[in-house]
């Protein structure tokens, strides 16, 4: 008799964006009427800009021809992307990461969701607390988490590290020792930043404890202050204990494209293995490699004009960062974030829970936004709200809000 794997039926509830976009489609079907705006996940709303667009049309007539065609990718990546990211991304910031560190991917979330399968069943997690789900939820399907209490709403397994108002949303060092520290920043969902210094801390703490570090940068590209870090190897040290993962979809527009990568530098060595070997093995057997099309895609957005190109979008999303933020303060809500990321992280009004929010947001307003609480119990009494919107809707949103 087949056994099911029992870790996923310890997972209370729906994925968060599944349960949000159930919850909207019903409300819609209600509501046939409304003018829904939508500022819960965190999906662009721009087209891919036309020099990425050239490259694919380009691509696809390669793929028409016998000269051309191209049948399996590399499974690790092409070495025309490999080596533009190593250049383009990492030599532009004086990191040392060469191009055969670069596993090319469709996107961070598999990766995000992924990479704890290198990792021993027994090894103990640290995430902070609200944190985006994927990092949690995936280790419990491998058995990692232990048990879920629904008094606390934790995982016996799991190490928390608080992020509030009172820490600017930045997480203290903890007092138990993880084996496995998922960051996220820009942060995913409070929209929070670490500074260089402030990164530099968990880095030095990683290598003295033999933990390795999960640095999620999906959002580098939305950052807007100096001494912020793009990449965790701007920190002296971080060759031999982090692993980063960044995207495509935040920073060129590509989450209905589906591109990303992972670096894995090959000093990270634990237990006498170097971890960048084991992804390989991982990547090579799992994976077939992003699509040719797609590849060259993300090629194109560090051309000169992709860049210009992209960069326009990310201002794009970060005036309607501003509009939201802005409005909110000035509506009278305490709000955080959306200036090195396209989040705004905002407090619940009175004590309405968040998801008493999403529901008054929604039923009132007729706006979509993120509960905080479905990032974890450290996220309750918040509400977060994308910048990916049209700067029409944005203004219309948060000019909605303020009527409230
Ligand atoms: C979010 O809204 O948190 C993100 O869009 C989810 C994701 O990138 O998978």
């Amino acid at each position: 008799m087949v056994k099911v794997n029992e870790n996923f039926l310890k997972l209370p509830g729906n994925y968060l964006f599944s349960e949000i976009a159930k919850k909207v489609k019903i409300f819609q079907e209600k509501h046939r009427e409304s003018n829904l705006i939508r500022l819960g996940i965190g999906d662009v709303t721009l087209p891919i800009a036309p020099a990425v667009i050239e490259a694919m049309h380009k691509a696809v007539d390669e793929m028409g021809q016998k000269e051309s065609f191209h049948g399996y990718a590399p499974d690790l990546g092409y070495e025309f992307l490999r080596n533009t990211i190593a250049k383009k991304v990492y030599g532009a910031l004086g990191c040392e990461i060469f191009a055969d560190e670069i596993f090319v991917s469709d996107g961070a979330k598999s990766d995000s969701g992924n990479i704890q399968e290198i990792f021993g069943v027994d090894n103990r997690i640290a995430v902070c607390d609200p944190v985006y789900p994927v990092y949690v939820d995936t280790n419990v399907m491998a058995g990692r988490a232990g048990e879920y209490s629904k008094e606390t709403e934790q995982w016996s397994n799991v190490i928390y590290l608080p992020c509030s108002a009172e820490n600017h949303f930045v997480p203290e060092l903890p007092k138990e020792t993880p084996d496995l520290i998922y960051l996220c920043f820009p942060n995913n969902p409070t929209g929070s930043a670490v500074t260089k210094d402030q990164l530099q801390v968990w880095v030095d703490y990683a290598n003295k404890m033999g933990s390795v570090i999960i640095y999620d940068a999906a959002y580098e590209a939305y950052i807007t202050e100096e001494n912020v870090p793009h990449s965790i190897y701007e920190c002296e040290g971080a060759r031999t204990c982090a692993i980063e993962l960044r995207s495509f979809s935040k920073n060129a527009g590509f989450t209905g494209v589906r591109l990303g990568y992972t670096v894995i530098p090959k000093d990270l060595v634990r237990g006498g293995v170097a971890l960048h070997s084991l992804w390989a093995r991982r990547h090579g057997t799992k994976y077939n490699g992003a699509p040719y099309i797609i590849q060259r895609a993300g090629e194109a957005v560090y051309t000169d004009e992709g860049q210009a190109q992209v960069k326009e979008q990310i201002a794009y999303y970060m005036r309607n960062a501003k509009v939201i933020l802005e409005g909110l303060k000035s509506a009278g809500f305490s709000a955080t974030g959306g200036v090195n990321a396209p989040y705004i992280w905002l407090k619940t009004p009175g004590s309405m829970t968040s998801w008493e929010f999403f529901d008054y947001l929604l039923e009132k307003a007729n706006v979509v936004g993120t509960p905080g609480s479905g990032f974890g119990p450290g996220g309750e009494g918040y509400f977060r709200l994308t910048a990916f919107g049209t700067y029409e809707n944005t203004v219309e949103a948060i000019e909605r809000i303020k009527r409230l």
